[in-house]
């Protein structure tokens, strides 16, 4: 038995943090995995969460998720999709349910787009975060992919984009990201996202949001969520997978939600029951916990207000460090542009460092990030900033 298994290659983020935790010295710096840090470099349980753990404790809730309980979470969660007073909402037009965070998310929908669209393929911005790829791949969904980033520019390539888009056949499944792109932290503008939106429409194209980071693009939850909202008041049916990995720093928890918008609520009906079957033999039902806390906090209005002001001071700790590296690698002379460190926005920088440069800020500096050069500006820190502006210039000077 057996004989014929190889090991699975390494994921490109996890075997980051696993190189960094072997790492003894002390001036090491992680900024591959994209959680967030306070500016100790430690992880943040927010505040919101702590009140919100205060409140469930000792209640009798560990047998599984009560209906009651799992529509509240999916009613808040669309609220930050869709607005709160969005006709979407009042109108019940969409299905939605609990998921295994955004991962989860993506899996239910990639499994559902298969089950009932088998012949479709799914187009993916180029690049994208490296899981998409293993989703896609493991529901058995081809994968396609459209230029989004540019590299001489370290912005986006619109012009490509919006032939790709117009290129693709009609009614093809699009994979999005609706703020804060990983890995490049570059997003659409909004007159942009206006044209891209209204091209979906003329081309029937179904766009798939994956929202993993709303907050952290601009510190407003939402503005984070303007692109959907456009998508929508164009007319477009779209699908959304939410996480609370990091914006509620509940990355162990696994909280998230997925939610298909439908025609209407007959339609939303029938389409939730089949997701809900999906999740049953997958993994039958999510952990109750999490689901708790997020669906206490979204539902309490002095508890969101105090997460909405945590997750500002979150993105704006991010966007001060940006500012700061890029001064810094100014200050020393650098012969070449970091524009793109403050252009791009969310957690991450894509900075355009090579495979090599990576490398020696690894074996040379102790920093960690992966392989196609994203750091995670959730790892820099007021105390480790220079540091880190001073090795990268040392890898980058010819
Ligand atoms: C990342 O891209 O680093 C995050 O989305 C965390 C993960 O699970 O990969």
């Amino acid at each position: 038995w057996w004989d014929h298994v190889a090991p699975a290659p390494k994921d490109p983020i996890n075997s980051v943090t696993e190189a960094f935790l072997a790492d003894t010295s002390p001036t090491k710096i992680n900024l591959g995995v994209g959680a967030y840090r306070d500016d100790e470099g430690k992880p943040v349980v927010l505040q919101c969460v702590r009140e919100a753990e205060a409140k469930i404790a000792g209640c009798d809730f560990l047998e599984s998720v009560s209906s009651a309980v799992s529509s509240k979470l999916v009613e808040e969660s669309v609220k930050l999709v869709y607005g709160k007073n969005s006709d979407v909402i009042k109108e019940g037009r969409f299905a939605g349910v609990q998921a295994l965070s955004g991962t989860g998310a993506c899996r239910l929908f990639a499994e559902f787009q298969r089950r009932f669209y088998p012949e479709s393929q799914i187009y993916m911005t180029d690049p994208t975060w490296s899981n998409h790829h293993n989703i896609w791949r493991d529901a058995l969904v081809p994968e396609r992919t459209f230029h989004y980033y540019h590299p001489d520019s370290k912005g986006l390539n619109f012009s490509a984009l919006m032939d790709d888009v117009k290129n693709a056949p009609d009614g093809s499944f699009f994979l999005l990201h609706p703020c804060a792109h990983n890995p490049t932290g570059v997003d659409p503008t909004e007159e942009q996202w206006r044209e891209i939106s209204y091209l979906f429409k003329v081309k029937n194209h179904f766009p798939f949001f994956d929202m993993a980071y709303q907050g952290f693009a601009s510190g407003d939850l939402d503005r984070d969520a303007r692109s959907i909202r456009i998508f929508v008041e164009d007319g477009n049916l779209i699908g959304c997978a939410q996480s609370f990995a990091k914006n509620m720093g509940l990355y162990g928890h696994r909280v998230g939600c997925l939610n298909v918008l439908c025609n209407d609520a007959k339609q939303a009906v029938a389409i939730k029951s089949q997701l809900q079957q999906i999740a049953r033999a997958m993994y039958s039902s999510p952990p109750v916990h999490g689901i708790l806390l997020v669906s206490g906090i979204l539902s309490d209005p002095n508890m969101k207000a105090l997460w909405v002001e945590e997750v500002k001071v979150m993105a704006n700790r991010i966007q001060n460090l940006r500012t700061t590296l890029r001064k810094s690698l100014e200050q020393l002379s650098s012969s070449l542009n970091w524009e793109h460190i403050t252009n791009q926005v969310g957690m991450f920088c894509f900075s355009g460092l090579t495979p090599e440069q990576v490398d020696r800020l690894q074996r040379g500096f102790h920093i960690y990030m992966t392989l196609d050069g994203r750091m995670s500006m959730a790892g820099v820190t007021t105390g480790n900033v220079s540091y880190l502006a001073n090795a990268i210039h040392e890898v980058t000077k010819f």
